[in-house]
């Protein structure tokens, strides 16, 4: 053994910064899979709570960042667990003089892909490597297998490769970690993780909404409704957490608790961020910038009440028999294919940056390593895997062999639920935001031909013309 070999032994193989919930439970997570762990925290109180939580003696606390640092194998690797923002670039600055060449940073919260594009280019300069990872599982996923998308120098991933792929969800199709793409694809993959988290979320308010109205079921109906759609092709993670939800009974007064929560959502802003970013990219994404408008609408709540004293609903309107037997069935089918749409968004998105930021982006392995451990995990994962499997190129996962029948034949059961919702007043933003992207993108005659007639009357902003292409664009005098 040399004397360099020597003095690496016993040292840490891993280092976790920040020891929130989050960073706790990644941290225990590589202790788990037999590695050796160094945690840093300003509080060590946390270092005993991590004891409690069955810490191995293999990880070590630390509450001095020098002692950290040093107590790490090299090239180091420490996953930053802190609050995106300020809070990244304070650790950033602690901790690069205490780094040498070839070490490694890995910021795993919900960083904004700009910052991190700044940052690893910035690192590089110093001859230090900087990798931005999407984690997503929440507390549960992060403690025992999340779905990690780290984005990064190629030659930084090969060094944390085995310890992520240790600790990463597994799959039938493989274990849930791939290497997105270079600087800040990682990212913005998360980034629009979320975004669909957003959509996916508000489309099972919305089913809720038109059930729970529309047919009058109670919570307990609906979870038993929401558990036979589980056993097929609507199975998810966010499904089944409705069930749970819709299952649970306020200890206090025994109502089911959902109905004594406030209808004001909150959000921490990566919606937000690809709905922004897909105006920056002209790429369309209505039912994730409906999930979005959903929100914080909810939020203007005292303005709602004083509202509905104003403005009111339709009246008298019932369900026929027909819709009364249906609606159930109709609305699982709606569920489904504005599900499509909305990942179709998605995926569109992340190509548009993938060309835009060359980060040569793989939508299959995408699909695949959100099959397991995130919040957005479903069994559509897997023809939607295999559809980008089929074609890369895929323009729109609407158009895969496999799925534009499925939303072909689903298409009327979506249009009955539209109708239904419309006539009873229930607010369904992201199923007509979503079968609105259907109708549009299948349409070959969109009414824009009245846009730039418009445009050209009332700015001379020009237009082209159908029966003369060659001409390019013309003005005419429309008085
Ligand atoms: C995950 C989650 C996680 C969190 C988001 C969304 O993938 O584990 O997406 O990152 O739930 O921050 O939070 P908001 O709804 O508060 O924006």
């Amino acid at each position: 053994m040399t004397t360099a070999q020597g003095a690496q032994q016993g040292r840490a193989q891993f280092g976790v910064a920040g020891m929130g919930v989050m960073g706790q439970s990644l941290a225990l997570n590589v202790a788990d899979h037999g590695f050796r762990v160094a945690v840093w925290d300003r509080h060590p109180e946390r270092f005993d709570e991590m004891r409690q939580k069955g810490a191995p003696d293999s990880l070590k606390g630390y509450a001095a960042l020098e002692e950290f640092v040093a107590a790490l194998e090299r090239p180091r690797r420490i996953m930053l667990m802190v609050t995106a923002g300020a809070a990244v670039d304070s650790m950033m600055e602690r901790l690069e003089p205490l780094l040498q060449p070839g070490d490694i940073v890995l910021d795993c919260g919900n960083s904004w892909f700009q910052d991190t594009r700044k940052r690893e280019a910035e690192w590089k300069q110093k001859g230090l490597l900087f990798l931005g990872v999407g984690v997503s599982g929440g507390e549960e996923g992060a403690r025992y297998g999340p779905s990690i998308m780290p984005g990064g120098p190629a030659e930084a991933y090969a060094q944390v490769r085995p310890v992520l792929e240790a600790i990463a969800a597994k799959s039938e199709a493989g274990v849930c970690v791939t290497h997105v793409g270079p600087d800040g694809a990682g990212h913005f993959v998360k980034m629009v993780h979320n975004g669909i988290e957003y959509a996916d979320m508000q489309l099972l308010a919305e089913t809720y909404d038109l059930l729970r109205h529309g047919l009058g079921l109670s919570a307990d109906q609906l979870a038993d409704l929401f558990s036979q759609w589980n056993q097929g092709i609507a199975e998810s993670f966010l499904l089944e957490t409705t069930i749970k939800v819709l299952r649970k009974k306020d200890a206090e007064t025994g109502k089911p608790l959902v109905d004594l929560v406030l209808d004001k959502a909150g959000q921490k802003g990566t919606g937000k961020w690809t709905v922004q970013v897909s105006l920056d990219l002209g790429v369309p994404v209505p039912s994730i910038a409906g999930a979005l408008d959903a929100r914080n609408l909810s939020s203007m709540k005292d303005e709602r009440v004083a509202a509905s004293r104003v403005l009111h609903g339709p009246k008298g309107e019932s369900l026929s028999a027909d819709e009364k037997a249906n609606l159930a069935a109709w609305v699982h089918d709606a569920l489904y294919a504005a599900r499509v749409v909305t990942y179709a968004q998605g995926m569109r998105l992340i190509q548009a940056a993938s060309n835009e930021y060359k980060w040569n982006v793989s939508l299959a392995e995408m699909a695949r390593i959100w099959r397991a451990g995130c919040i957005i995990r479903a069994k559509l994962l897997t023809p939607l895997r295999e559809a980008f499997e089929k074609k890369p190129d895929l323009p729109n996962l609407m158009l895969a062999d496999s799925l534009a029948p499925v939303l072909e034949k689903m298409a009327p059961s979506w249009r009955r639920t539209m109708a239904v919702a419309t006539r009873l007043g229930i607010p369904v933003p992201v199923f007509s935001a979503s079968l609105a992207y259907f109708d549009s993108y299948r349409s070959p005659e969109l009414p824009q031909n009245l846009t730039q007639a418009q445009r050209d009357a009332f700015g001379a902003h020009t237009y082209q013309r159908r029966d003369r292409p060659e001409a390019g664009f013309v003005h005419s005098d429309w008085s």
